[in-house]
Order: structure tokens, then C-alpha cells, then sequence
């Protein structure tokens, strides 16, 4: 399969920030880790800090012919209805995925406004939260 792991802003600061609650590995350390356990499939991996780039990008899954979107917006989760419209305009499957379970922490982080139009929710399982994404394509 192929497949995208795109993530939004701030993810790049993975390993550095808040390190109790998205741990000491750096984004790059996770995205091999996810690269080694699906060595059978593509993997691409993009981040973006910019609202736009992000909506760029899942737009041009469907013509870059992936089987699925793995997204961790970031912030943009809670208040992004562009990148809400970006997910609803391709038949592209995305899923939302948080490392954190953000239904446990700031009352901000409990709304999405991108769930509704993705397949599925992931959050809470650290770097793994990824890996359940993708891997739920292949049971
Ligand atoms: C996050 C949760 C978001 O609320 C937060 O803004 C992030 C990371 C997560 O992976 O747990 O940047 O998406």
C-alpha cells in the first residue's frame, strides 16, 4: 500500500517539546521507526507548520495515488476548517491521528473540527498512534 504520514504544525518540534507528553524521539526518529515496521509498503513522510501547505498536500494525495492519509494536524485539529475542507474534497481516506489522548488534557484539545470528515480517530498511543493508523488498511 501507500501511504502518507503528514503532520502539521509544530510536529517538527517532536523530541523537543513537551517531552512527558510526545517523549524524547524526534519526528525524523519516529518516521524511520514507522518506515522499518511497514518495509513492505511506501511510506512518504511531509510536515508543514503552514495551513496551506498542509491542505496542499492532501489535495494531491488522490492524483499522487495514495491508499491512505495518516494525519496528525496538530493545533490545526481544533480549529481548521480549511484543512477540514481539503480532507472532505478527495476520496482519499484520511485518519486523525493525536500522540497524545487528547481527550484527557486542555478542554481545547477535546474538539476536532476535522474528525467528522476523516474515517477514523487514533489518539493516545504515542508514536504507535501512526502505526495503528496504517496498519488498520491492511486487516
Ligand atoms: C497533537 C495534539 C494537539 O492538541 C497538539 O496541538 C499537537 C499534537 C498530538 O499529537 O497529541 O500539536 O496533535
Amino acid at each position: 500500500m501507500k501511504f502518507l504520514f503528514l503532520n502539521g504544525v509544530n510536529l517538527n518540534m517532536t523530541g523537543l517539546r513537551e517531552k512527558d507528553v510526545y517523549g524524547t524521539q524526534t519526528l525524523e526518529q519516529i518516521n524511520a521507526e514507522i518506515k522499518a515496521y511497514f518495509k513492505n509498503d511506501v511510506c512518504d513522510f511531509y510536515q508543514s507548520n503552514l495551513e496551506g501547505e498542509i491542505c496542499a498536500a492532501i489535495q494531491n494525495s488522490q492524483k499522487q495515488g495514495y491508499d491512505a492519509v495518516i494525519l496528525n494536524a496538530g493545533a490545526f485539529t481544533h480549529y481548521s476548517y480549511a484543512i477540514r475542507d481539503a480532507i472532505a474534497s478527495v476520496s482519499v481516506p484520511v485518519v486523525e491521528v493525536h500522540m497524545s489522548n487528547v481527550h484527557a488534557r486542555e478542554e481545547f484539545r477535546n474538539k476536532s473540527v476535522i474528525s467528522e470528515v476523516c474515517k477514523g480517530v487514533i489518539c493516545g498511543f504515542g508514536k504507535v498512534s501512526y502505526i495503528l493508523a496504517a496498519e488498520s488498511f491492511k486487516l
